[in-house]
């Protein structure tokens, strides 16, 4: 395995203040004082959070014919989370200082105040992390509802519809991606842990024998679905629960990690949850979760593989790992090198000046690439701060409309990472960039 590399100590602030100033992530109610930990996703984001789930949704249910997806209700009635065990064990040790009075998770402070430096707090006590809500007008017991704390349980409550609805047999998944929602005691490091955040989740149905195999088959394709959308493989690894820290329903837990500033965390746990919520289900609603082999006349309950991850996570960490610094022509730019598949904008027209004959032309190649990527058009500046503009949200090609245009109909194109630029006739263009951007 490649060394860890170092990273630079001001990283996470760097990406923070350039996802403020150029649209990516903005502090939820910011104009009021700010939400604390909930936060808005500005029309950078926006792009870079839809392309993380329709580039997971791409691989895990577009390209596969044994997996269907679902979109699930985020207000639950608490009958699924007492089935679930989320009512009962969904909780983290809270603990007051005795000082300061802050409330902090035991398990993240090694018994000091982060605060004030006290050791002395109250006893742990467990706090649910669950929102819990009311649905309709009058208040009371039957009118509980919780909000999800992971879209998980919408899938297994569908069990039965989905396996009647579609022609399939274990194995075969159930995918979902959606938001979830958390009462975190301590939530921190911007998007990577919030009260509100998104979940890409998606649960495997296999016969009890072959999960061993099946959870190594998920660990080893979700690894491999990070670095092939550019995350260095040194900035990624495994680790695998100890039996003592598995949750309540899992017989087997691997994280994948990444390489944040403060030290490797989770970023996706895959986890072998056995027939754990079937069955939970089964008996808490008295519909029949199994399955009927018609092949071998067996019965069963199918054990289930879940790869789950975070979207707002995932983006977080996309845009660490894709931020550098280098020099081009004596200074320094910022540059976020995202995979195509996951940048904002794809591409950026670029005229090099407002003359209106050259704006003329750059709409028309605007329209033409407009239906088939992303693309940002910006007249204001200098070519050369247009292109560090580019270069900082990650824009992959710039295609600049030059004077020449008008003689020759070609165009610029320039690539964020090289900076080295090429003559294409405005009518192979198209073809040009679906060439470089060859489906994967
Ligand atoms: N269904 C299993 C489950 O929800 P989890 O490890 O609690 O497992 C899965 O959550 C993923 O969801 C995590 O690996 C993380 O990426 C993301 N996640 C969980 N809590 C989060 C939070 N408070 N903020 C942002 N992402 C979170």
């Amino acid at each position: 395995m490649a060394a860890t590399p170092d990273l630079d100590p001001d990283l996470l602030e760097k990406v923070i203040n350039l996802a403020k100033r150029r649209g990516f992530i903005f502090q939820s109610a910011e104009i009021y004082g700010g939400f604390r930990s909930t936060y808005d996703y500005g029309p950078l984001g926006v792009n870079l959070l839809r392309n993380v789930k329709q580039a997971w949704w791409r691989s895990m249910v577009q390209m596969r014919s044994d997996i269907v997806g679902i979109d699930a209700a985020i207000l639950g009635p608490p009958a699924v989370w007492a089935a679930s065990g989320h009512l009962e064990t969904f909780t983290d040790p809270l603990v007051d200082c005795l000082k300061c009075k802050e409330r902090w998770r035991e398990d993240k402070i090694d018994g000091v105040c982060p605060n004030c430096g006290s050791t002395q707090f109250t006893a742990p006590r467990a706090f649910n992390l669950m929102f819990k809500t009311q649905a309709g007008p009058v208040e009371g017991e039957g009118s509980t509802a919780y909000l999800r704390p992971e879209t998980a349980q919408g899938i297994f409550t569908n069990f039965a519809n989905v396996l009647s609805t579609v022609r399939k047999k274990p194995p075969f998944g159930i995918a979902q991606v959606g938001k979830s929602f958390r009462n975190e005691i301590t939530p921190q490091n911007f998007v990577f842990r919030t009260r509100e955040f998104e979940q890409m989740e998606m649960e495997y149905f296999v016969p009890p024998a072959d999960a061993e195999e099946w959870y190594r088959y998920w660990i080893d394709t979700r690894l491999k679905w990070y670095i092939d959308l550019g995350i260095p493989d040194e900035m990624l690894q495994l680790h695998e629960h100890a039996k003592e820290d598995l949750s309540h329903y899992s017989k087997g837990t691997t994280d994948v990690e990444f390489l944040f500033p403060w030290g490797f965390d989770e970023l996706e746990g895959i986890a072998n949850r056995g027939d754990y919520d079937l069955n939970q289900h089964a008996k808490h609603s008295g519909v029949a979760l199994d399955y009927f082999d018609q092949s071998t006349k067996e019965r069963y309950t199918p054990y289930v593989i879940e790869p789950a991850a975070g979207a707002t996570r995932a983006m977080m960490a996309f845009l660490l790992a894709a931020y550098h610094e280098d020099i081009v022509e004596g200074e320094t730019r910022s540059v976020l090198r995202l995979d195509w598949r996951l940048a904002p904008y794809q591409v950026a027209v670029l005229p090099l000046s407002k003359k209106p004959e050259l704006e003329t032309v750059s709409t028309e190649v605007l329209s033409i690439l407009q239906p088939h990527f992303m693309c940002d058009y910006d007249v204001t500046q200098s070519i050369g701060k247009r292109y560090r503009r580019q270069d900082e949200v990650g824009t992959p090609f710039c295609i600049t409309v030059d004077f020449e245009t008008l003689n020759d109909r070609a165009v610029t194109v320039r690539d964020r990472d090289t900076t080295g630029q090429t003559r294409v006739p405005i009518a192979e263009l198209l073809h040009h960039l679906w060439n470089i951007t060859a489906p994967i």
